[in-house]
């Protein structure tokens, strides 16, 4: 995944607010393009805006907005915290995990789907939860996660 200097340039032109240029709505704006942050990008814009690459580093590293590694169109958060964890979510991970040929942390290889484990997202009476994209599921069981992943591949194909 490569942004060439003519692309951060206009990347940078187009963020231009009266000679002011905010690295927060560039970096979102690269992430939302890519789903994450290329190193490479992160190079360029470093030398364009004469900002040290570390300082670009220590704020794409400061949001949990921001990732530095490629992920997927979709993120797929199972919650494994303790009320979670008690009414069967580590079986749905385990389901996600197989049926994904990935471990949580990891991306497909189609990049289709980034698989995360979080500790309780706050709704623990609906558990055990998992959320796709921000949406949440809640009394999630095996059954649920395929449904889940069906519309997801599905969904994939149409692209
Ligand atoms: S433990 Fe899962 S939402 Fe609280």
């Amino acid at each position: 995944m490569r942004m060439s200097a003519h692309d951060v340039g206009r990347l940078i032109h187009d963020h231009d607010v009266a000679g002011s240029v905010s690295l927060i709505s560039l970096l979102s704006e690269i992430q939302v393009r890519y789903h994450y942050l290329p190193h490479n990008t992160l190079v360029l814009l470093s030398e364009m805006l004469d900002i040290p690459l570390s300082q670009i580093y220590s704020v794409a590293t400061f949001y949990n907005t921001f990732s530095l590694k490629p992920s997927g169109v979709h993120l797929v958060r199972v919650c494994l915290g303790t009320a979670c964890h008690v009414r069967g979510a580590p079986r749905v991970l385990d389901r996600l995990e197989r049926k994904l040929a990935i471990h949580a942390g990891e991306t497909t290889r189609d990049r289709n789907v980034t698989l995360e484990t979080v500790n309780c997202l706050g709704a623990c009476a609906l558990g055990p939860i998992t959320v796709i994209d921000n949406v949440y599921n809640g009394q999630m069981d095996i059954a649920k996660a395929d449904r889940l992943l069906k519309n997801l591949a599905r969904d994939a194909e149409r692209k």
